[in-house]
């Protein structure tokens, strides 16, 4: 397995590696992603292999051009189009009713199939030479945390994907919001990278959907995006756990420059919640690899971004709870 800068030479061999059945992991704005070529069902059972991760979780097909979201998805609202034109290319996700050449492998056997179009030049490139949707999800081991660098991949996944594309840090950092458009109302599947507010002023009223319900998203479950290290959530860290040499700590915000230490990571030192989400990932990835006995994360905001954050960092402390 090659890890190669995203120049035209190695986007030409990641898609004649997809063409061929492979799995490619490529750079989008909001994580990386674990390509295969989406008409290819053999292909797309390699990554539920490579990801362990379980088949009634369905994937996201990632397109390079508006015109074919009509290519795998049928009976198109006028909203989604609408909702389409303004937010993509961009950390968006929409999830509708399917056509039949998509592969059940994909979308588990359910009668929708998720679609993002996303803005990374790298992703938008080699969706476009390879020629057709690519099958997508986050590159990091099933229940892990998201990958935002590609050597967060290479030690997740390593040998098992045939190459990494590396095209440095992910800009946004978490991953994208998925909406559910149906003919009379639109449903939050997952808060992520467009905050609901600024949907909200294109889609009118959005519902929020049961994030863990078995049907709507069989992928959200409660626990997931988890590091090694359990995960322990405080409105502020205080004196105590700042003292605790066993604590790796990460805090939301540090006004006043006051922070410091090895085991210390600040989200946002102003508490700008963009800069934070681009962080978080990261962050946790780092504060994992100290080997501590326990994370203490500060609770962000929930508004924004910050809705897509505690999201994540809620579930990232589920395992300690019970997960796998
Ligand atoms: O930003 C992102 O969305 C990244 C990058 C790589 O594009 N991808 C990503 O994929 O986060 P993944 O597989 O880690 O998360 C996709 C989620 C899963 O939880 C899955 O359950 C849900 O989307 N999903 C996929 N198809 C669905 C469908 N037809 N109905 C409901 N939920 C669906
Ligand atoms: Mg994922």
């Amino acid at each position: 397995m090659a890890i190669l800068p995203p120049t035209d030479e190695t986007i030409r061999r990641a898609a004649a590696l997809l063409k061929a059945g492979g799995i490619v992991s490529f750079p989008t704005e909001t994580v990386y992603g674990l390509g295969a070529a989406a008409f290819n069902a053999g292909a797309v059972a390699r990554i539920f292999e490579a990801k362990k991760r379980p088949f009634f979780d369905p994937l996201i097909l990632h397109i390079a051009e508006i015109t074919q979201l009509d290519d795998v998805a049928a009976g198109i609202p006028e909203a989604a189009r609408r909702i389409a034109r303004r937010f993509w290319p961009g950390p968006l996700t929409l999830v509708l009713r399917k056509k039949p050449v998509v592969p059940d492998i994909v979308t588990a056997g359910l009668g929708t199939v998720a679609v993002r179009m996303p803005r990374h030049e790298v992703a938008r490139r080699l969706i476009e030479t390879c020629g057709c949707p690519i099958a997508a999800p986050s590159a990091n081991r099933f229940g892990s945390m998201s990958p935002t660098e590609a050597a967060h991949v290479e030690y997740q996944l390593g040998n098992s994907v045939d190459m990494i594309i590396d095209g440095g840090r992910c800009e946004v950092g978490i991953e994208s919001t998925i909406l559910k458009v149906e003919e009379k109302s639109v449903t939050l599947l997952r808060p992520g990278g467009i905050p609901l507010e600024e949907l909200e002023s294109e889609a009118g009223h959005i519902g929020i959907g049961q994030s863990t319900g078995a049907v709507e998203a069989p992928g959200q479950l409660p626990y997931h995006y988890s590091p090694a290290t359990p995960v322990r959530i405080v409105e502020m860290i205080g004196e105590r756990d700042a003292d605790d040499s066993g604590a790796a700590l990460l805090y939301f915000r540090d006004r006043r420059g006051v922070i410091s230490g090895a085991n210390a990571r600040v989200l946002s030192a102003t508490g700008d919640l963009r800069e934070a989400a681009a962080n978080f990932f990261s962050m946790l990835h780092e504060l994992d690899r100290l080997g501590k006995s326990v994370i203490i994360a500060e609770t962000v905001p929930e508004r924004d971004l910050g809705l897509a954050i505690m999201d994540r960092l809620v579930k990232a402390s589920k395992k300690t709870e019970g997960g796998p």
